[in-house]
């Protein structure tokens, strides 16, 4: 197949989020006196880091909830941070709660994710949340994976019967999106670093995505004609101009969208949608923590 592949905005499809969230938060003021709120713990001075938790903190509040943001010594102790977590989980204001990673070596990122209350755990990394995911039962999801599911429905509304091949089984991307996708019938192969003949398992794709850190490892011939790429990459790379960098994804653009039907493009794709599904999750964990339903206007988001 030849010409190109439909771009899914990543951005244009979060603002739609995000304003949909803004007419929850709205909605549940007005009903209920309900301001959801989050909060942000961050460890350390690391630059990219601080970016996101600037950026996750700005829309937090554009969406008209409570946005609270601890800023911990990059040599601050894991009981130190326990006893933030600790202090969180008990703040009634305080609805989800998200400590930015990666973490300082020595805290063991593991036993904080643990602390934290699993209904205020929006990033969905907590085991319980992880075990009613595998088990089908209610459950805060992990961002990144619910935005990619969301950027394929935009392009195919039902996703029964596709063949998924994810490359990555991380905790936070890969394995709980192979969930993700098996609740939309998908038949779904989760591929990694010791995968035999890994662009044979590629091509079998109708849906493939790229989670693995690589940059641009994954090639036109590795992609199925007609196929939706969703690219989970960001990769800072050096630029052709002398002592520039940019952005890529772990998906060989220029390469890829003269094969497929649809793909994301980095950045723009899945970036966007992240924090997107965050301030999402608050509200389903603000929702939770009241008793109350979802607001409609995010049923299905
Ligand atoms: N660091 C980069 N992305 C994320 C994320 O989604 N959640 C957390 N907690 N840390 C991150």
């Amino acid at each position: 197949m030849t010409g190109e592949a439909r771009i899914i905005d990543g951005k244009v499809l979060a603002g739609e989020v995000l304003d949909r969230v803004r007419a929850a938060v709205e909605e549940l003021k007005a009903a209920h006196g309900l301001v959801p709120g989050l909060a942000v713990v961050l460890v350390g001075d690391d630059p990219a880091s601080r970016v996101y938790v600037r950026a996750k903190g700005k829309r937090t509040v554009e969406a008209g909830m409570r946005s609270f943001e601890y800023l911990l010594p990059a040599d601050a102790t894991e009981e130190e941070l326990l006893e933030k977590v600790r202090a969180l989980n008990a703040n009634p204001e305080v609805h989800g709660i998200l400590v930015q990673l990666p973490l300082p070596s020595q805290i063991d990122a593991a036993k904080v994710i643990d602390t934290i209350d699993p209904d205020k755990d929006v990033d969905g990394f907590h085991v319980i949340n992880a075990g009613r995911l595998m088990t089908g039962q209610k459950a805060l999801v992990p961002c990144t994976p619910r935005g990619c599911v969301l950027l394929a429905r935009r392009v195919r509304e039902d996703l029964t019967g596709l063949e998924a091949v994810i490359i990555g089984r991380s905790n936070i991307v890969g394995k709980p999106l192979g969930q993700l996708l098996l609740n939309e019938n998908c038949t779904v192969t989760i591929a990694h670093s010791r995968t035999r003949d890994l662009p044979e398992v590629t091509r079998r794709a109708d849906l493939l995505v790229a989670a693995v850190g690589r940059p641009e490892m994954v090639r036109g011939d590795w992609v199925k004609p007609g196929a939706i790429v969703i690219d989970v990459g960001i990769n800072r790379v050096p630029a052709a101009e002398e002592g520039r960098t940019k952005l890529v994804g772990d998906v060989a653009f220029d390469e890829v969208r003269q094969v497929a039907s649809a793909i994301t493009p980095v950045p723009g794709g899945v970036g966007p949608m992240t924090i997107a599904m965050l301030l999402r999750n608050t509200v389903e964990a603000a929702c939770m923590q009241k008793g109350l339903p979802m607001p409609g206007v995010l049923r299905d988001v």
